[in-house]
C-alpha cells in the first residue's frame, strides 16, 4: 500500500497541518523565514503528525486541541534532520540540497535551534503539562542517542545491546513523543496510553532499522538523501553487525575502522551485505518490532486508526524511501 492511501482516512486532518506548518513566519524577519521555508517545503513522509493524529482518535478527538502539538512533532523532527545533516555533512534531503549546503553550518546550526524553540512554544501552548514535559525529555533522549552515536563511530567490538539503545534514543523516542502526546491530549484512560506509547517505541526502532538497511539497499534517487553515508561517518548498523558477526576476523569494516582504505572497504562491505542473508535478516528484525509494535493495539477500542496504525506499519517494513 501507498503512503497516500493509507493516510486517506486522516488525510483531510493532515492537509490543515502540513498548510499550518508552512505558515509559519516571523514578522520582519526574512533572514529567517527564507530558511524557514525551505524546512517546512515538504518532501517527507510527515510521519509524525500522522502518529499523533492517529493515536488521539480512540477517544476524544479534537483537531484543534491536537494541532499545536501535530507541528511542534514535525518540527522538532525538522530541527533535528537540519542538526544531523550539518553534523554528518549531508549535501541532500528531500532530494533538494540542505540547509547546510546552501547556507552554511551556522545558519543551519541556529535554523535547528529556532525549531526547536518553536516545537517548544506550540508544546507550552496545549497547557497539558504531561505533554509538556515530554519535550525536554524527548530532545535529551535523542540528543544522548547522537551522542553515543558519534562517540561509538569508527569503534570495533560494538554490541547489538549498544546499537539499540542507540536507535530506541534518536529515533524512537520521537515516535513515542507523538504517539503518547496524541493519546493523552485526546484524554485517552492510563492503559491505552501504554498501548499507544509502545506502538510508538516498537515501530520507531523498526523504522531504523529499515532506514539502516536502506543506506546499503537503496539509491540516492529513491530515498532523496545520500546513501552509504553510515559506513562513511563510521556508524555501526545491524547489517554491519551482522556481517561483523558473520565474518569476525577478514571483514573490510575492520580494516575501515582500522585506517585502512575507505572507498575499496566501504565498497567491498556494502557488496558483501548485499550479496549475503543479512538483508532479509535485518528485514526479520524489522518486522518483529512492527508485530510487537501492533501487538497491543487489539486491547485499544475498536476504530478504522486501528487499521491505518496496522498498514503503516507494513508500509514501514515495505518502504524504499
Ligand atoms: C529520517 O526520518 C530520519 C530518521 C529517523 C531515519 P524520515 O524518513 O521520517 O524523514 P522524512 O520523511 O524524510 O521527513
Ligand atoms: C536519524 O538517523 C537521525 C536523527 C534521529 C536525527 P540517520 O542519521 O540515519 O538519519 P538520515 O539517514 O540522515 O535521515
Ligand atoms: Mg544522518
Ligand atoms: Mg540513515
Amino acid at each position: 500500500m501507498e503512503l497516500k492511501e493509507i493516510y486517506e482516512p486522516i488525510q483531510k486532518d493532515l492537509a490543515v497541518v502540513e498548510e499550518r506548518l508552512k505558515a509559519t513566519s516571523v514578522k520582519d524577519a526574512p533572514w529567517l523565514n527564507e530558511l524557514l521555508a525551505h524546512a517546512l517545503k515538504g518532501g517527507g513522509k510527515r510521519l509524525r503528525p500522522a502518529l499523533l493524529l492517529l493515536s488521539a482518535r480512540f477517544y476524544d478527538y479534537d483537531l484543534e486541541r491536537l494541532m499545536p502539538m501535530a507541528k511542534a512533532v514535525e518540527m522538532m523532527h525538522l530541527a533535528t534532520l537540519v542538526h544531523d545533516d550539518t553534523i554528518d555533512n549531508s549535501f541532500t534531503r528531500w532530494g533538494r540540497p540542505t540547509v547546510n549546503k546552501i547556507w552554511g553550518m551556522e545558519k543551519a546550526v541556529l535554523l535547528g535551534d529556532f525549531l526547536f524553540a518553536k516545537s517548544g512554544e506550540l508544546t507550552a501552548s496545549t497547557e497539558n503539562l504531561r505533554v509538556i514535559k515530554l519535550l525536554p525529555q524527548t530532545l535529551m533522549i535523542i540528543t544522548n542517542g547522537e551522542l553515543a552515536q558519534s562517540a561509538s563511530s569508527f569503534q570495533l567490538g560494538q554490541s547489538r545491546e549498544q546499537y539499540i539503545f542507540r536507535i530506541s534514543s534518536k529515533t524512537a523516542a520521537l515516535f513515542v513523543m507523538a504517539t503518547e502526546s496524541g493519546a493523552v491530549l485526546s484524554k485517552a484512560p492510563e492503559k491505552s496510553i501504554q498501548i499507544l506509547h509502545d506502538y510508538g517505541y516498537y515501530l520507531g526502532h523498526a523504522f531504523q532499522i529499515i532506514d539502516d538497511i536502506l543506506d546499503f539497499t537503496g539509491t540516492e534517487e529513491e530515498m532523496g538523501k545520500p546513501v552509504a553515508s553510515d559506513l562513511w561517518q563510521g556508524t555501526v548498523t545491524l547489517p554491519t553487525l551482522m556481517l561483523m558477526e558473520k565474518y569476525p576476523n577478514d571483514n573490510p569494516v575492520k580494516k575501515l575502522f582500522q585506517g585502512g582504505d575507505k572507498q575499496a572497504n566501504i565498497k567491498l562491505a556494502i557488496d558483501m551485505v548485499r550479496n549475503s542473508t543479512i538483508i532479509p535478516e535485518c528485514f526479520g528484525v524489522a518486522a518483529d518490532y512492527c508485530k510487537k509494535a501492533c501487538s497491543g493495539l487489539k486491547d485499544l477500542p475498536k476504530n478504522q486508526a486501528g487499521e491505518v496504525m496496522i498498514n503503516l506499519a507494513d508500509f514501514i517494513v515495505s518502504r524504499r524511501n
